[in-house]
């Protein structure tokens, strides 16, 4: 799969964190058979954050499941020595933590020298001003609107103001602004409001009728 075209049309991203981890393969593809743009697959690494879940032998498993793009966010420090591993297993976008290590621009510069789309990711107490000098350098800035590490948990009303000042920063460059953390309708059109154009949900879509959940999510934030 190569990574999705650039647009500001809003796109639904289920994070298979709040899957059924004894089928994986399986929620990936009913995801994506329920409309999903392309889905999320949340590395933790138990030091970045407190809970430890996958690493590249499952992004490459999952591969061959997914029709779309895998965007695989990387809550792990440091990030730089697995960035190769991911693009291997087959990411199509890397994320990666401005505050995982001190090298930011260079990890961005490596992924995209895998030929893979690059993503920062901001956590709550990180201002936009972090990504002030790679905005030309990446494809994607994703706003955390809960702390990492958990789904379900309470969305960070607090970040609306960042993803307002991130949308002026990032102005017409080809850049996706994600958010992640907390996204239901209600919280998705708020962020949309506030510009955001990508939308990471877990606990919203993977309940019940997975269609039904991702089409409120694409309604909320048309
Ligand atoms: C949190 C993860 C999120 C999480 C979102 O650390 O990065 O992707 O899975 O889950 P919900 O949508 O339930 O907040």
């Amino acid at each position: 799969m190569t990574a999705p075209a650039f647009s500001r049309a809003p796109k639904v991203i289920p994070s298979i964190l709040s899957a059924d981890f004894a089928r994986l393969g399986e929620e990936v593809e009913a995801v994506e058979a329920a409309g999903a743009d392309w889905v999320q697959i949340d590395v933790m690494d138990g030091h970045f954050v407190p809970n430890i879940t996958v690493g590249p032998d499952v992004v490459a498993a999952l591969r061959s499941h997914a029709r779309t793009a895998l965007d695989v966010h990387l809550m792990i420090t440091p990030a730089d020595p697995f960035l190769e591993a991911f693009a291997q297993a087959g990411a199509d976008i890397l994320t990666v933590h401005a505050e995982a290590g001190p090298h930011l621009d260079r990890s961005l510069s490596r992924i995209r020298d895998l030929g893979v789309r690059a993503g920062v990711a901001l956590n709550p107490a990180t201002p936009p001003a972090a990504v002030e000098y790679v905005l030309d350098k990446c494809d994607l800035v994703l706003v955390m609107t809960v702390n990492p590490g958990f789904g379900g948990q309470a969305f960070l009303s607090s970040m609306l103001p960042k993803i307002r000042r991130l949308r002026e920063m990032i102005a017409e460059r080809p850049v996706w602004l994600q958010v992640d953390g907390g996204i239901a309708p209600d919280t998705a059109r708020a962020c949309r409001e506030a510009g955001a154009d990508a939308f990471v949900a877990g606990s919203s879509v993977f309940k019940g009728d997975y269609a039904a959940n991702i089409a409120a999510l694409r309604a909320a934030c048309a």
